[in-house]
C-alpha cells in the first residue's frame, strides 16, 4: 500500500490539549493564586474568547500558535505530550450494532483516562471491565463517538454471539476493504486474516472496539481464559499487544482475559481500566427521564449507593419504584432494609454471571454473602468447607475479582449490596432444595451436617446481622425443615438447639 496514496493522507483541524497538557495548566493556574476569567486571558494573550473557549472544552482543535499563546500566558512551554492533532473528518466508520449514547452522564474521570491512553499515549490494547450493567458499552461507544476524528477507520463489533475468530476478522476486513474500496479479498488462514489486520493497524490509525469479549472466555475453572474453540483470540490479543502499529483495539468484558493480564503493564502499550458506578448524583439523572420521583438527598444516596451505582440496575428499578412505589423512593429503601429487593432483571444478570463460576466461586461468594461484612482471606479459608476449596481460594478471590463480582478494600473482600441479596436468596432457596432432596435420598444423611456446611449456624450467630436478614436465612429454614421433617421431631429439635447454642 503506498504510503502517500490520497486515501492515506491526513489533513489536520487544528491541535487540541491532551489531559496532561489540561493538567500542567490547571496546576499553573492554581500556583498561581487566581482563577482567570476568559477576557482575562484574551487581554492577556491577544486571542479571541472563541478560541479561548476551544481551547478549554478540548474538543475542537484550534491552530498550534494559538495554543503556544495560551499556556504560555501560565508560565508554561508547549511540549509534545502537552497536545495532539485534531484529524479531518475523513475517516471511515462502520458502527455495528454500536448502542445509542445520546444520554450519557458523568465517567468524565474515565473519559480522561481513555483520552491518555488511547490518544496521548497511543495505546495499541485497552480493555474495559466491570460487572454486568456497569455501562462498559456506553463508555467504549460514547469515547469513540467523541474522538471519531482522532481515527481515519473505526470498526465497532459485538462478540454476543461469540462468533468464531475466523468469522469476526473475516467481517471485519471485509468492512474496511469496502471502506477503503480495496477487493474484498479475505485471505483464508487465520494467520493471513490476522497478517491483513496488522498491516491495516500500522498503515491507518485504526479503532477496533469488540464488545463483549466475555463470551469468547471459558466459563468456570478461573476467570478469564479463551475457550478451547476461541483460542485464535488469544492471538489477536498478542498481536495487537506486542507488535508495533499505530491503531487501537478497545475491548469490553465482565471478566479480564488472561491474556490481557499478561501483556499489561505501564511500560508497554496495553492497559485496562476497571469500571465502578455511577456517582449518586449522576444516578440519579438516570431516573429523571422517567417521571417523577420523591426522596430526601440521603434516600437518594442510599439508593443508589445500595445497587452500587450500576446504570442498568438503576434503570431497572427507576421503573420498578414508578410502577410499585409511585415514584416513592422512602418505600423502596423499606423493602431494600428487609433484604428482600432484588428485581427481574437484575436477577436475570446476576444469575447469567453466577453460573459462569467454578463451584469453589460459588461457595466463595455464598460465604461473603453469609458473612455479610468485608472479610479477609484467613477468614474465609475458616469458613470454606473442603480442603480443596481451601487450597483454592486464594485463586477464586482473585478470579472473582477479574470478574468484578466481589469488591476488595484493603485486605478485605465483600459484595456489592444487591449481589450479597442475590446470593442470599440463592442460599436460601438452594439449602431449602437440598433439604428437600435429601429426604427423598433413602440412605440416612443428616441435614444437621448439611446446615453446617452452609452456614446457616454461623449465620444466626452474628449478632450484628439484622432481624430481618435472620429471618430472611433462618426462619424460611426452619418452617420448611419443619414441615419435610415434620415426623422426625428429633432431629428438628437437635437443629433448634444447635442454633440456640450458637447464639449464646
Ligand atoms: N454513563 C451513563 N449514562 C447514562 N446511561 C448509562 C451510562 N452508562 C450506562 N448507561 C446505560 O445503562 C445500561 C447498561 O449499560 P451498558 O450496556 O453499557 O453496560 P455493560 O457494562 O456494557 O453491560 P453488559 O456487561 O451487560 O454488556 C444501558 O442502558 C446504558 O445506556
Ligand atoms: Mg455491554
Amino acid at each position: 500500500m503506498s504510503s502517500n496514496s490520497p486515501s492515506q493522507h491526513k489533513r489536520y483541524r487544528g491541535v487540541i490539549l491532551t489531559p496532561v497538557g489540561w493538567r500542567k495548566l490547571e496546576q499553573a493556574e492554581k500556583e498561581s493564586g487566581q482563577h482567570f476569567t476568559k477576557e482575562q486571558i484574551r487581554d492577556r494573550t491577544g486571542l479571541s474568547i472563541q478560541t479561548i473557549s476551544r481551547i478549554r472544552k478540548r474538543k475542537v482543535g484550534v491552530d498550534q500558535d494559538s495554543l503556544e499563546c495560551y499556556v504560555k500566558a501560565f508560565g508554561l512551554e508547549l511540549t509534545d505530550e502537552d497536545y495532539t492533532h485534531v484529524r479531518q473528518e475523513n475517516q471511515r466508520q462502520d458502527w455495528g450494532d454500536a448502542p445509542n449514547v445520546s444520554v450519557f452522564y458523568d465517567r468524565c474521570e474515565e473519559m480522561a483516562q481513555l483520552q491518555q491512553w488511547i490518544l496521548a499515549e497511543n495505546c495499541r490494547l485497552v480493555a474495559l471491565l466491570g460487572m454486568g450493567g456497569i455501562g462498559k458499552t456506553a463508555l467504549a461507544t460514547k469515547f469513540a463517538r467523541d474522538f471519531k476524528t482522532e481515527f481515519e477507520i473505526i470498526v465497532w463489533r459485538s462478540l454476543q454471539n461469540a462468533p468464531t475468530i475466523e468469522e469476526l476478522l473475516g467481517n471485519v476486513l471485509q468492512s474496511i476493504m469496502q471502506m477503503l474500496q480495496e477487493d474484498p479479498v479475505v485471505p483464508t488462514s487465520l494467520n493471513g486474516k490476522l497478517s491483513k489486520l496488522m498491516e491495516y493497524f500500522r498503515d491507518k490509525r485504526c479503532l477496533l472496539i469488540l464488545d463483549n469479549a466475555e463470551t469468547i472466555l471459558s466459563a468456570g475453572g478461573g476467570a478469564g481464559n479463551c475457550m478451547a474453540k476461541h483460542e485464535g483470540y488469544s492471538q489477536l490479543f498478542k498481536r495487537i499487544g506486542e507488535v508495533s502499529h499505530q491503531s487501537c483495539l478497545l475491548v469490553t468484558s465482565r471478566e479480564k482475559p488472561k491474556d490481557i493480564v499478561a501483556l499489561e503493564g505501564e511500560e508497554k502499550k496495553v492497559r485496562s481500566l476497571q469500571l465502578g458506578g455511577l456517582k449518586p448524583e449522576d444516578g440519579r439523572k438516570l431516573f429523571q427521564d422517567r417521571g417523577q420521583f420523591t426522596g430526601t438527598d440521603a434516600e437518594w444516596i442510599r439508593l443508589i449507593e445500595h445497587y452500587g451505582g450500576n446504570p442498568f440496575a438503576l434503570k431497572m428499578v427507576a421503573a420498578g419504584i414508578q410502577q410499585l412505589f409511585d415514584g416513592s423512593i422512602a418505600e423502596v429503601l423499606e423493602y431494600i432494609g428487609q433484604g428482600v429487593l432484588v428485581f427481574n432483571d437484575i436477577r436475570d444478570l446476576l444469575d447469567r454471571q453466577f453460573s459462569r463460576l467454578s463451584p469453589v466461586e460459588q461457595e466463595v461468594m455464598l460465604w461473603l454473602a453469609i458473612n455479610r461484612e468485608p472479610v479477609s482471606v484467613k477468614e474465609l479459608k475458616q469458613d470454606v468447607v473442603s480442603v480443596t476449596s481451601k487450597q483454592q481460594l486464594p485463586q477464586a478471590l482473585y478470579s472473582l475479582l477479574r470478574r468484578s463480582l466481589i469488591e476488595k478494600a484493603g485486605k478485605q473482600f465483600s459484595l456489592q449490596p444487591v449481589v450479597k441479596e442475590y446470593v442470599t436468596e440463592r442460599l436460601v432457596k438452594q439449602v431449602c432444595q437440598e433439604i428437600v432432596s435429601c429426604r427423598e435420598r433413602t440412605e440416612s444423611y443428616s441435614p444437621i451436617a448439611l446446615l453446617q456446611t452452609h452456614a446457616l449456624i454461623k449465620a444466626s450467630a452474628k449478632d450484628y446481622i439484622q432481624e430481618t436478614q435472620k429471618r430472611l436465612i433462618v426462619q424460611p429454614l426452619l418452617e420448611q425443615l419443619l414441615i419435610e421433617l415434620g415426623s422426625q421431631q428429633k432431629l428438628v429439635q437437635r437443629l433448634k438447639d444447635l442454633l440456640e447454642q450458637q447464639r449464646h
